[in-house]
């Protein structure tokens, strides 16, 4: 009797408990201000939920088809060639509840126990998990600050072993905020055909892009790429839709079909409601996308400032998504109020306890030495919280 040796492999994702720990100092009244959660602060745009109250009023409230409501699926195909130059058909679209969904279902999909997926680190803290929960081996690949998180295709190729079948990229990237060349993509692209090797491309945050940088979907290279690529997009982070659980992935149809079986059984189609909000979102105007993006650039530039300027702490600019992530290991074996700190998970804690500001360790991402600090919340909150880690940090001896 007991759990599944499955679910004794699971970790908790560190960036949830640490969103957990400030709720509850909130409960408690204590003031603190929370900088870990992967969440526009912004509403969901007017038009998107008037789509989803019209919805419920006209009665699209039954089960939708497994994989999408026609419309919604057809949308997603306009999407994704307007936007990503990136031909579809419907039948090659599964909609979901939330791209976290679709990112599992495609490793139930396509992995065997043993099979090995590649995954660069730091990483979204769910891939992982999810290859665990889907037995297959996850094989890392560390990208540092110094070369700005690039992720080369030599690195790759020195991790491709004969137990290969998938490799993950997020881009732009949860949470080093950086967008991938694509020269490098190419280089990448041209390795997966080599071997061959499946690659998911979660590219949830390619709205979200900053400066000179551009988004290159990764299925683009060549019809024999996009046959090994399952696209991996939704409506969370762009439309600032997280509570309404709506994602997708674009793939061959035997994939989206195996994938959608899959569906069938786990969870049945996608909330309905929210597809026709989603409906909205991808076929309404767009001009909201754009307002919170410039919004989430000034945020970028003057957090990212303001960390390069303290005490201990190294910064580079992010590029893309919503997220510093700068490094803290300068003040490792320091002592904050007598206790030492021994990594990121101490460095923390002893900035939610002592100056009331909460960030997610790197270690969370499987990389020591760093902390993400997102930029998804207002402005005041940034200054003030800003203000607090500047004065904690210079005080310290
Ligand atoms: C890299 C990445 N992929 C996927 C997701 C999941 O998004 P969704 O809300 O669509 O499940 C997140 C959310 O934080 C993310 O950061």
């Amino acid at each position: 009797m007991g759990l599944s040796t499955r679910a004794m492999r699971i970790e908790p994702s560190r960036t949830m408990a640490v969103t957990q720990r400030m709720r509850d100092m909130k409960r408690e009244g204590k003031d603190v201000l929370a900088f870990s959660s992967g969440e526009p602060d912004f509403p969901t745009p007017d038009h998107i939920a008037r789509a989803g109250k019209e919805a419920i009023d006209k009665g699209y409230t039954k089960y939708s088809p497994v994989a999408g409501i026609p419309e919604l699926k057809e949308a997603i195909c306009d999407h994704l060639k307007e936007h990503y130059a990136l031909p579809y058909k419907p039948g090659e679209i599964l909609v979901s509840n939330g791209a976290k969904q679709v990112l599992i279902e495609a490793m139930a999909a396509l992995l065997d126990p043993g099979d090995e997926v590649i995954i660069p680190v730091p990483c979204w803290v769910s891939y992982p998990e999810q290859v665990k929960l889907a037995d297959g081996v996850p094989v890392l690949i560390e990208r540092k600050m110094k070369d700005d998180f690039r992720l080369r295709p030599e690195q790759v190729a020195e991790k491709i072993t004969p137990r290969t079948k998938m490799m993950i990229l997020c881009n732009p990237d949860n949470p080093t905020g950086a967008v991938m060349r694509e020269e490098d993509l190419r280089g990448i692209a041209e390795l997966a055909v080599r071997h061959p090797f499946y690659v998911l491309s979660d590219e949830i945050y390619s709205r979200l892009i900053y400066g000179e940088n551009k988004h290159v979907s990764f299925g683009v290279f060549s019809e024999e790429v996009k046959r090994q690529t399952i696209t991996v997009n939704g409506f969370s982070k762009a439309y600032a839709m997280t509570g309404w659980r709506l994602g997708y992935a674009a793939a061959p149809k035997e994939i989206i079909k195996a994938m959608s079986e899959i569906q069938g059984h786990y969870s049945s189609g996608a909330n309905t409601i929210s597809q026709w909000a989603g409906l909205a979102a991808i076929r309404g105007p767009q001009d909201s996308v754009e307002k919170m993006r410039q919004e989430f650039d000034r945020r970028r530039k003057t957090m990212a400032k303001r960390i390069q300027n303290m005490k201990g702490l190294r910064c580079n600019i992010p590029q893309g998504a919503f997220y510093v992530y700068p490094e803290v290991s300068g003040w490792f074996e320091k002592k904050f109020g007598g206790k030492e700190i021994r990594g990121s998970e101490d460095f923390c804690s002893a900035l939610v306890e002592e100056a009331g500001i909460g960030l997610v360790p790197g270690v969370g991402f499987l990389q020591e030495g760093y902390v993400r600090i997102t930029y998804a919340c207002s402005m005041e909150q940034i200054l003030e919280g800003m203000d607090r880690m500047e004065r904690f940090l210079g005080s310290v001896q």
